[in-house]
């Protein structure tokens, strides 16, 4: 059995904090050996930076995923290519460095293939078709590996729960992020792949998304451009755990909230 811990949209130096805090003791308590979290919003709020992800080399994550956030910092583009613990979405212009996919090993040496995808309803992408991707890529890694884990990064729950079906006996887990808010539809498919529509996030309790309040509220009553201050404190870390059996289907799935600060 393997139990693989993931984690939602890391939101700035907060969320953080929560992770290098509390990822390890939630994973030793669940017996999770793997552990993959979103990371488009671990800069401020706003995409990826080495200096960022080396805060987090000791946290427990294996893998950070990417999304529509993923070039928003832009010393970025040059320094992901040196680094082997990062996705960009795999549906993207193959003219983006980085890489979407990947093989990476627990500690005892078991192999899990992790996707990046992002959507394209109701996002302004420019990303390709993330089911022909999704396709072609789960059965490539499905070569090396039972386990195989996507996270789909979009904002609808139709489009999420298609990807699932989609992916139903082929993928063990397809796990949503993006809109920050966990879903309480975590459920295991026919097929034997565990699925949410939206993890959630590593942000503050008391914002809009990780963001300031008031500063969201505004732009939404008034229309007017304005900044949108990350939270860092009262951080809330929502997480999903699944248990996977040797031919790489779920036995069980379960969300996790924890309270850091
Ligand atoms: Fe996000
Ligand atoms: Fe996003």
């Amino acid at each position: 059995m393997l139990n693989i811990l993931f984690i939602g949209d890391i939101v700035g130096g907060g969320g953080r904090d929560a992770v290098n805090a509390l990822a390890r003791s939630i994973m030793d308590e669940h017996g999770c050996t793997f552990c993959i979290a979103n990371g488009e919003n671990m800069a401020g709020g706003n995409g990826f930076t080495a200096k960022c992800l080396k805060e987090l080399a000791n946290s427990g994550v294996n893998v950070f995923t990417g999304g529509d956030h993923t070039w928003d910092q832009k010393e970025f583009p040059a320094e992901i290519d040196v680094l082997d613990n990062v996705l960009r979405p795999a549906n993207v212009s193959s003219f983006q460095p980085g890489r979407g996919y990947g093989i990476f090993s627990t500690a005892d040496g078991i192999e899990v293939g992790v996707v990046s995808l992002l959507g394209r309803t109701f996002m302004n992408t420019h990303a390709n078709c993330p089911y022909e991707a999704a396709e072609r890529i789960v059965a490539e890694l499905k070569e090396r590996t039972p386990y195989v884990i996507v996270d789909f990064h979009a904002e609808a729950t139709s489009d999420k729960i298609a990807m699932g079906r989609m992916l139903d006996g082929k993928a063990s887990a397809v796990l949503g992020t993006h809109t920050h808010v966990p879903t309480a539809d975590e459920q295991i498919f026919p097929g034997g792949t565990a699925f949410q529509c939206d993890v959630g996030m590593v942000g503050a309790r008391e914002s809009v998304l990780g963001r300031e309040i008031d500063s969201i509220v505004g732009r939404y009553r008034t229309g007017m451009p304005t900044r949108f201050p990350v939270v860092n404190e009262g951080i809330r870390l929502n997480a999903t755990m699944v248990s996977l059996d040797e031919q790489g289907h779920a036995t069980a799935i379960q969300r996790i909230v924890r309270d850091f600060n």
